[in-house]
């Protein structure tokens, strides 16, 4: 076996994977692309070494750069969060959830939370880390008409209830949660509010999203690489410090050792790059992404797309949701990827099955950050219409994408930012 060529391999594939992107207009809502900085950090010696503990109280030895590095990124989370309290070394939002849940609840413990069916993250479903931890989990009602968490239903679910933790935030999340009724009932019966903003952390770093720590969470958990757009990777922030409260102490165990040892220093480097950007770029970011979805939402709609929530205004976070019919979710998923779109399928209300459902969630965040304003908006929707309503053929539709991308080649909102996103940059020459 010649194994430098299965090597290669893998190096082709990463190489085709960077040309491929360059070409498509990427369109899920839960990605992003990273900048030179922190694309920077990820090939750096941090990514060999080792820093279990805190900083200055680490159990191995050679951390004195990385404990700098670690102190930074803490420093500018909680000032891009205005929080008091940021653990940066979840690797993964869901790592950061399944701390959250090994801290704060025991095997058995009640839980509220929204129905993945209905929006909510599997982390906190049956099938993911809260089923691992052993929860026992109540659903929230949900509104289908206004695409949002019903707030009535859900204070009689919290009071019948009185769960440990009440759960919120969502992975299909059109609009803010109606918290801060819904948090105050929590407290009222004793639990503990825990608000999962993996989708939307770089808008409610940017402002254009509800604040949670503010409006009544006692926590919140994120991704790092949705529309905040740092590396892969989690984040726990909160509104007390570990002085003034046990429960906060509990998290940092919950944390380590609870579900990391080391946790990728190299990515910890990233994200600490990440939050400076977002603090000098992140309000411009968040609202020229907020006003591209919209403006998205509203011209697909015009156009004939049965966008969901058009009563409500579509949307006012990065994602837009519309139908395409009985179980058609899939089909269209592949023709659009066929004509240069990489979007997902989506179950929308009424739908009983992920793997058949009926619906496409958008997100805008990334092609925000490649340039585009509310004129390519409307492009866009119009390669939507060509291949999803007028039924062109997609090779044809094709085409006119990859001639429309060549001038969103460049990240924008950081710092360095005429870079080509999509150079694939080879260390070693063969
Ligand atoms: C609401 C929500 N929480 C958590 C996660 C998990 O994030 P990660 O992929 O960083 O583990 C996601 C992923 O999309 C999500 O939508």
């Amino acid at each position: 076996m010649d194994w430098l060529k299965e090597a290669m391999f893998v190096r082709e594939m990463a190489e085709k994977n960077n040309n491929m992107f360059g070409d498509y207009l990427p369109m899920i809502a839960s990605e992003n692309i990273l900048s030179p900085l922190c694309k920077e950090m990820l090939i750096t010696d941090f990514h060999g070494r080792y820093a279990e503990g805190t900083p200055g109280k680490r159990y191995y030895q050679g951390c004195k750069y990385f404990d700098e590095v670690e102190k930074k990124a803490i420093e500018l989370a909680k000032k891009l969060f205005d929080a008091k309290y940021a653990d940066v070394r979840p690797t993964a939002g869901t790592v950061a959830n399944m701390a959250i849940l090994k801290a704060w609840a025991k095997p058995g413990d009640k839980v509220t939370v929204l129905d993945t069916a209905d929006g909510a993250h599997i982390s906190f479903g049956k099938w993911g880390a809260a089923g691992l931890r052993g929860v026992e989990l109540h659903h929230y009602p949900f509104d289908d008409e206004k695409m949002n968490i019903d707030v009535e239903g859900s204070i009689k679910v919290i009071r019948e209830v009185e769960p440990k933790l009440a759960l919120f935030g969502q992975s299909v999340f059109l609009f803010p949660t109606p918290l801060k009724e819904l948090a105050e009932v929590a407290h009222e019966v004793g639990a503990k509010v825990v608000y999962d903003a993996a989708h939307v952390l770089g808008l409610i770093a940017g402002g254009k999203f509800q604040q949670p720590l503010k409006e009544g969470a006692d926590v919140m958990s994120g991704s790092t690489h949705k529309t905040l757009p740092g590396p892969q990777g989690g984040v726990i922030l909160a509104n007390k410090t570990r002085e003034e409260s046990d429960d906060i102490k509990k998290l940092d165990w919950g944390v380590f050792p609870g579900v990391t040892s080391s946790y990728h220093l190299h990515h910890v480097a990233a994200k600490a790059i990440a939050f400076a950007e977002h603090l000098a770029f992140g309000k411009e970011y968040a609202e020229q992404i907020v006003k591209n979805a919209k403006h998205l939402a509203e011209t697909l709609y015009n156009m004939g797309f049965n966008v969901l929530a058009a009563d409500h205004g579509f949307t006012e976070s990065h994602q837009i949701l519309f139908k395409v019919g009985e179980k058609k979710g899939g089909e269209a998923a592949i023709k659009l990827e066929e004509a240069g779109i990489i979007a997902n399928m989506n179950m929308v209300p009424g739908d009983e099955h992920p793997m058949y459902p009926s619906g496409i969630r958008l997100g805008v965040q990334e092609l925000t950050r490649l340039g585009m304003k509310e004129q390519e908006m409307e492009e866009i929707a119009r390669f939507f219409k060509r291949v999803l309503i007028e039924n062109e053929e997609a090779e044809r539709v094709r085409k006119d994408v990859i001639n429309f991308k060549k001038n969103y080649r460049k990240i924008h909102y950081c710092f360095y930012e005429g870079e080509d996103a999509y150079e694939y940059i080879k260390l070693v020459q063969e």
